[in-house]
């Protein structure tokens, strides 16, 4: 029984970490959420009123999802969906967050760089797309080494490699088939970038007009992020031209929500590198530094309500907490430790994503700090130190 008439039925195209925040925000502003991915007691389903269990992948089964919960929106968390049911959905009156087209171009590298480099002329790394080991060959010594090697059709570092010699393209080739999704075989080879360091802007494109969290700085491991915090040091002409950039490509791709947008900063310049039409992972710090979360914001621009000013409550920071083997039966264990960190002037605290099971570098829960001043090393180091603290406890160990 739904026991009021829910602000607007939201169907969540993916159950990971990032939709179940979402679903949290969405339903402290009365939503009715029905969580969906291809395994059941996914993190956000088990916030959500209801979920399916299906391949969002499956045309068919996807829209018969959509048709048996009649949304008002839908909204993905992941890229991998069959997009062209959410383009014929959204012709017919259901809101797809942010848009249709968002979701199809951003799950292609190949669409939204050319979108960005071309259409739009902003400043990216140097690129070729390769459809075979030979046209691979061929970029290789248009763009010399090194240079990364990306599906076009991948997430989260899958698939992707660096070519340092030309010795090593094969490899990269062979790597990138394996790790691609989707039917095209096809990849982006992409000049090595050595910035100074990267951001991600969260660009929250609302009724009201596209605001600005101030920016994230991050760190990677394995084309997975490790850390990140807030508010990054950047000079204001740099910042300005990341906003200036985001803006235009988050007001191309049309739609409310917000959107993750990813640069690298090198000296004076500022290169575009992607973005996700949704919360961003490293965007997480924003559950403890600043007022409204990335996750609160997505799902007010996404119900057309006025996006206030954005206040930053203090320097932040996020760390990951992962598992390191293949396991079903673990618990998470250390959360007392973790938490006596926080003291005056020092907020700690974890959220635990509830997965079912552990697998390799699988991201189980995540560390916040946020200190008092504007010391982001300081909440890095606490932020490091409470995640250091959480452990997981395999049976049988
Ligand atoms: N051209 C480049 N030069 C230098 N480093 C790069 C380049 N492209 C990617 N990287 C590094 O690899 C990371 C992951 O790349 P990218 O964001 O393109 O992949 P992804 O698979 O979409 O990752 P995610 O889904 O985690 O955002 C970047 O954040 C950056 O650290
Ligand atoms: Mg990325």
């Amino acid at each position: 029984m739904i026991p009021m008439t829910p602000t607007a039925t939201i169907l969540l195209l993916g159950s990971g970490e990032l939709g179940r925040e979402f679903v949290i925000s969405a339903k402290r502003l009365g939503c009715r959420v029905i969580a969906c991915d291809n395994y059941a007691a996914a993190p956000a389903m088990q916030m959500a009123d209801e979920s399916e269990v299906f391949s969002m992948l499956d045309g068919d089964a996807l829209a018969a999802v959509i048709e048996r919960h009649r949304p008002d929106f839908i909204v993905p968390e992941v890229e991998a969906i069959r997009t062209e049911i959410l383009a014929e959905h959204e012709a017919r009156g259901t809101v797809v967050v942010p848009s249709a087209r968002a979701a199809q171009m951003t799950m292609n590298r190949d669409a939204i760089r050319d979108m960005a480099a071309g259409d739009l002329g902003l400043t990216t790394s140097e690129y070729r797309y390769a459809e075979s080991l030979a046209d691979l060959r061929a970029a290789a010594d248009e763009l010399g080494t090194p240079f990364l090697v990306k599906p076009v059709m991948s997430s989260s570092g899958k698939g992707q490699s660096t070519v340092n010699t030309p010795g090593e393209v094969e490899a990269a080739w062979d790597y990138a088939v394996a790790g691609m999704r989707g039917d095209r075989q096809r990849v982006i080879a992409e000049k090595f970038i050595d910035f100074d360091y990267e951001i991600t802007l969260l660009t929250v494109s609302a009724a009201d007009g596209v605001h600005f969290c101030p920016p994230i700085g991050h760190r990677q491991e394995r084309g997975d992020y490790r850390e990140s915090w807030q508010p990054a040091t950047m000079a204001p002409a740099a910042l300005k031209r990341a906003q200036d950039m985001a803006r235009s490509v988050v007001l191309s791709l049309g739609g409310h929500g917000i959107f993750g947008v990813e640069f690298f900063v090198k000296g004076e310049e500022v290169i575009f590198s992607e973005l996700s039409p949704r919360p961003h992972d490293t965007g997480l710090v924003t559950l403890a530094s600043q007022d409204y979360s990335e996750f609160d914001l997505h799902a007010r621009a996404i119900l057309g309500l006025p996006i206030p000013p954005i206040v930053l409550r203090g320097a932040s920071a996020s760390a990951v907490i992962l598992a390191d083997r293949d396991a079903d039966a673990f618990r998470i264990a250390g959360l007392d430790d973790a938490l006596a960190r926080g003291r005056d002037g020092t907020f700690v605290d974890v959220r635990i994503f509830g997965k079912p099971s552990t697998r390799p570098y699988r991201r189980m829960g995540v560390a916040i700090a946020r200190v008092g001043g504007g010391d982001v090393d300081a909440a890095r180091a606490e932020a490091v130190a409470a995640a250091g603290l959480v452990r997981i406890e395999y049976e049988g160990e």
